[in-house]
């Protein structure tokens, strides 16, 4: 008989988890498929992993659906992602809703259909109360962005610029900056996720392609996250 692993005691469970959700073209290669096929998949990986982290009792989950940079890929491609975001939204928000999830997008959306930003209006209207685990989706999102628009949002209000005032009109503002960040795929890269929000975090980076990261990948990086000795600047001996 295998012997399970011991519990990770709660106070060991990361409150905030942010994944940079990569791999899904060169699973979908590796298969001979289109990369649509990839993503397709990734959407089902991103369906489980948000189950696993709400099991586990994680409060806060961002996830990295589509970047800024994301933008300069082959047209076809970005239509797809886009096409695939709406779908997924209609066919998931109530079922988010069910489940007590409070869905929130971070990220610069101007250049989003009105279609899109509509459905992404509703399923953050219709979630806005739950007291659930909250979802954070990084679309159109870039870090470098983020620092900007929440330094001319500080000047525009009068603030000083200090770091509290940035933190306060951050798109992630009221969320606790996450206390692990997994990325899959293999590279050990930010590529501009969440830059200001990680000063912290604990960076966990595997090799295994997103549509293959599942319950027991998401274990692994919880076990490895409980491990970790956090200093925050001062010596072992005071924390
Ligand atoms: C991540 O997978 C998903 C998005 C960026 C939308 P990729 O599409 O980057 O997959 P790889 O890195 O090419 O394998
Ligand atoms: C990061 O993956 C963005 C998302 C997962 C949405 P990329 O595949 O775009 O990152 P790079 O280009 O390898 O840095
Ligand atoms: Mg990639």
């Amino acid at each position: 008989m295998t012997q399970l692993p011991p519990k990770i005691p709660a106070e060991k469970i990361p409150v905030h988890v942010a994944v940079i959700m990569d791999g899904n073209g060169r699973w979908a290669k590796q298969r001979m498929q289109p990369r649509a096929f990839g993503h397709r998949a990734g959407v089902k990986s991103a369906r489980k992993i948000l189950r696993a982290a709400h099991k586990a009792g994680v409060r806060y989950l961002t996830v990295f659906a589509f970047s800024q940079e994301n933008w300069k890929r082959p047209e076809l491609e970005v239509t797809l992602l886009m096409k695939l975001f709406i779908n997924t939204l209609m066919r998931e928000a109530q079922a988010l809703h069910k489940n007590g999830v409070r869905l929130r997008f971070i990220g610069d959306h101007g250049d989003f259909s009105p279609e899109l930003r509509e459905q992404m209006d509703q399923s953050v209207k219709l979630t806005r109360h739950n007291t659930g685990l909250q979802l954070q989706v990084a679309v159109g999102y870039g870090g470098q962005w983020d620092v900007v628009q929440a330094a001319k949002r500080a000047i525009a209000a009068g603030q000083e610029i200090t770091a509290e005032t940035i933190e306060s009109h951050l798109d992630t503002a009221g969320v606790p900056a996450p206390d692990l960040l997994i990325r899959t795929g293999g590279e050990m890269r930010i590529s501009n996720f969440l830059l200001w929000q990680l000063a912290y975090t604990e960076l966990y980076f595997c090799d295994t392609l997103w549509p293959e990261f599942g319950d027991a990948e998401f274990a692994a990086a919880l076990r490895w996250y409980s491990e970790r000795d956090r200093r925050f600047g001062r010596v072992a001996e005071q924390v």
